[in-house]
């Protein structure tokens, strides 16, 4: 505990100022980081083929830089059958030729870093697409090292070692393959088998391709359905899961000087947990956890369920860091929710069948969700580039792009970029058909929701989204600084506070209703409090009271350093 009705929370502590490694390492890039993911077919077309590529994105950059963003994710970009969004790769040293070449790449990689900007691309190494040479000569030959790539079974286990992972759009996790007269094992869609990580040459490969992308200039790898990688019922698979991270993890540290690695992992807090093991795991964790309570608060307008989202993530240590988000480009996964929590989501944000996938989830953006509510969708990203972490946005995020439930699957959330009131939203001149339809019609159309309007309006949801960065990059304790939450006598706020250097407060109001709440601290440290950003204009707190409007949100941060103040 530390000060009146706070808990500390965190791994790092402020004792840890005094720290030697801490004092090393407080500077990493990661942790100050802005993230943007974007994929580069729907980003931007230069060539007119009604594709996205890389010279298309490569124009585009200094839009991305402007926007405050410090680090692209790219999805795959990699030769693929395009069955699954690109995530189904076919050849893991090439750029796909509908994109560019690796010229293009390297270019890319030049100009992003010049901007101040580092990228990191997907690493999908649970499996491959059926149509890779690996599978396709597996298949065929019995003799082949690369049988052994893949795992096989003649007859299909009776006790599975996991689950599908799309569940209403899969049978199984076995597939009989013809040619070899075996099962194949593919925990995601049939036509991605899974690649067998225990076979050393597998592993082999996994350091050639890392290598590889390493020396063309990226700054880490997401790593792909690492969840899934675990997900065995066996403690031996479980070790050699964990021997791979630890193998990749050491492969980073020697052949880069600051690349990450980032898990796609999902789970409860004991499974997430053990993917941060200090310098020896993963740099970086999506933080579905807190995700999926950032919704609950907001589906129940309340800012208890942040609080205890925060309270069951792992412990970890300074070097490890969670990344937050809202949404990206998968589906919206409530899974490690109670089943109570889940209805109540459902039930506000996903009031049709067809929002709904997998059982678990939500395929809609944030702004069709929220109904659009601009002032929830602040309180949403306040909450976003405050809580303590890495924030994330997914392209279009920063203009209020919404989603087309019309397009099969997750790929409701997948449409093209909306730069303009022009021909296909300014994403390309093609005239025939898209790599996906954009949104044409509606509230969310590009002729209403696009880039070019709101750059030229100052209170446009851009214009506020590059402010809330901007604000966000200036405060390093919000990604670096030890958290503490504060409780309060109101359940509809959540408030908590980041020190590191100096200290900033933050207080959210869930409801729909103006707030007021409680906070002593804030009281001891009235006299040198600085409100440095918030919804509207407010009068300073008064023996601690803080008033919120509906929706509101105040950021307050000490003028004082705590090394004057200690
Ligand atoms: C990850 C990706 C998802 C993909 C799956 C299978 O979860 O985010 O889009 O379908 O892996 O590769």
């Amino acid at each position: 505990m530390r000060g009146t009705g706070q808990q500390h929370l965190s791994g790092s502590t402020i004792a840890g100022h005094q720290n030697d490694s801490y004092m090393e390492e407080k500077d990493l890039w990661y942790k100050r980081a802005v993230v943007y993911a974007l994929d580069v077919e729907t980003f931007q077309d230069s060539d007119n083929d009604g594709i996205g590529d890389f010279q298309g994105l490569i124009s585009r950059l200094d839009y991305i830089a402007t926007l405050g963003i410090t680090c692209i994710w790219l999805l795959p970009f990699y030769p693929t059958p395009n069955r699954d969004n690109g995530y189904d790769v076919m050849d893991y040293y090439n750029v796909d030729k509908r994109l560019g070449d690796l010229g293009d790449f390297a270019i890319f990689i030049k100009e992003a870093n010049e901007r101040g900007m580092k990228v990191i691309v997907d690493l999908v190494i649970n499996h491959t697409s059926d149509q890779h040479p690996w599978f396709q000569e597996a298949r065929r030959n019995p003799n082949s090292k690369y049988r052994n790539y893949y795992t096989w079974v003649k007859e299909e286990p009776e006790e599975d070692i996991g689950k599908p992972a799309f569940a209403d759009k899969q049978d199984g996790i076995w597939n009989w393959d013809e040619e070899a007269q075996m099962f194949y094992l593919h925990r995601f869609y049939e036509h991605q088998p899974d690649l067998n990580i225990a076979n050393p040459d597998v592993r082999e490969e996994i350091h050639r391709i890392m290598r590889f992308w390493l020396m063309l200039g990226v700054a880490g790898f997401r790593v792909d359905a690492a969840h899934i990688l675990i997900q065995s019922d066996t403690e031996k698979d479980k070790l050699e899961f964990y021997d791979l991270i630890e193998d990749m993890r050491e492969f980073i540290n020697t052949h880069s000087q600051d690349a990450v690695l980032l898990a796609e992992a999902s789970g409860p807090p004991h499974v997430v947990g053990s993917f941060f093991k200090g310098k020896q795991r993963m740099h970086m964790m999506f933080n579905f956890l807190l995700n999926q309570h950032v919704f609950l608060a907001l589906a129940r307008k309340e800012g208890s369920p942040i609080a205890k989202g925060m309270r069951m993530l792992p412990d970890k240590d300074y070097t490890s860091q969670w990344l937050n988000f809202l949404r990206h480009h998968d589906e919206l996964n409530i899974e490690d929710l109670e089943k109570s929590e889940q209805d109540d989501i459902f039930k506000v944000f996903a009031p049709d069948e067809d929002m709904k996938i997998f059982g678990r989830g939500i395929r809609r953006r944030l702004p069709p969700i929220l109904s659009d509510n601009r002032a929830r969708m602040e309180l949403a990203y306040s909450l976003l580039f405050t809580l303590p972490g890495t924030p994330m946005i997914q392209y279009g995020a920063e203009i209020g792009m919404g989603d087309d439930l019309t397009q099969p699957e997750r790929n409701s959330v997948r449409t093209p970029m909306q730069w303009a009131n022009a021909l296909n939203g300014g994403f390309s001149d093609y005239e025939g058909d898209l790599i996906r339809p954009i949104i044409s019609s509606g509230k969310y159309s590009y002729k209403k929701v696009n880039v070019t309007d709101q750059l030229c309006d100052p209170d446009s949801f851009l214009n506020w989204m590059e402010r809330i960065i901007r604000m966000r990059r200036q405060f390093p304790e919000l990604g670096s600084g030890d958290f503490s939450i504060i409780e309060t006598d109101n359940r509809k706020v959540f408030a908590h506070s980041c020190s590191q250097k100096f200290t900033l407060y933050v207080v959210h109001n869930l409801s729909s209703q103006p707030q007021k709440v409680l906070i002593p601290e804030l009281q001891a440290a009235e006299p040198n409090l600085i409100e440095v950003t918030s919804n509207q204009t407010y009068k300073a707190p008064k023996n601690g009271e803080v008033a919120l409007s509906a929706y509101g949100y105040r950021w307050f941060r000490v003028r004082k350093s705590l090394a004057k103040t200690t």
